[in-house]
């Protein structure tokens, strides 16, 4: 029996990407959007948008920070967990990236609990602290930043808030001794999941996706 870390044979993803069926018309349609208006192809997978919904839903999420919108492909699975009611703050340092974003979210049906912040999520990040304590905070922009967004994640979740951080095992990466090009971003990486891990804020997993999903429970 197979119990290793994860699972990469790629006909087993297929067939639960058939059977789950993650990405609807109105995501596909957020993909297009933004790959048609130049945007990077780097939102999260299809399958990775229904962890999001799935575990806001799941938390009894309402309230949600991102930080790293792109064009509002994992924004809009947020906003489904949330149900109706439900707020996300998103922040792009890009404002192309948060005006497709505006328009997702609009199509989408979720025009009014959707914010979009533009600017350097470091500026952002302190001006939403009065509209605390959040339930969800999803980290999904530069891996330098980690870090300092898990500490904001700490302060500002209310006790048994979920925070998860995409790219967490950092393209095969992470272990790596930090060295040459990607130092910075090894160095980053590591150094969130020790808080992750061990701070004592969190109760943590990192939950194996292909990109891997860390995730913890404010405690
Ligand atoms: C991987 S993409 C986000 C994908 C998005 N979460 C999705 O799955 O649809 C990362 C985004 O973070 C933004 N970004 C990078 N550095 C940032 C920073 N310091 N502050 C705010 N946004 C930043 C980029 O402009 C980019 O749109």
């Amino acid at each position: 029996m197979n119990k290793s870390f994860g699972n990469d044979d790629t006909h087993l993803a297929e067939w639960l990407e058939r059977m789950y069926a993650p990405e609807d018309e109105v995501l596909a349609e957020v993909r297009a959007r933004s790959a048609a208006a130049g945007l990077p192809d780097i939102q999260v997978a299809a399958l990775d948008a229904r962890h999001l919904e799935v575990l806001a839903r799941a938390a009894g999420a309402k309230r949600a920070v991102e930080i790293g919108t792109l064009g509002g492909y994992s924004g809009v699975a947020i906003l489904r967990g949330l149900g109706p009611g439900g707020e996300l703050d998103t922040i792009d340092s890009e404002p192309r990236h948060a005006e497709v974003a505006r328009e997702s979210f609009r199509r989408a049906g979720f025009g009014a609990g959707a914010r979009v912040h533009v600017g350097p999520a470091l500026e952002v990040l302190p001006r939403l602290v009065a509209r605390g304590p959040y339930d969800l905070v999803f980290i999904d922009a530069d891996k330098e930043g980690y870090p300092r967004y898990l500490d904001w994640a700490a302060d500002n979740l209310r006790l048994g808030g979920i925070v998860l951080l995409d790219n967490a095992f950092l393209f095969g990466h992470l272990h790596e001794p930090p060295a040459g090009e990607r130092a910075t971003s090894i160095k980053a990486m590591q150094a969130v999941h020790e808080k992750l891990a061990r701070s004592g804020h969190f109760r943590a997993t990192p939950l194996p996706t292909g990109e891997g999903l860390a995730m913890g429970v404010k405690i």
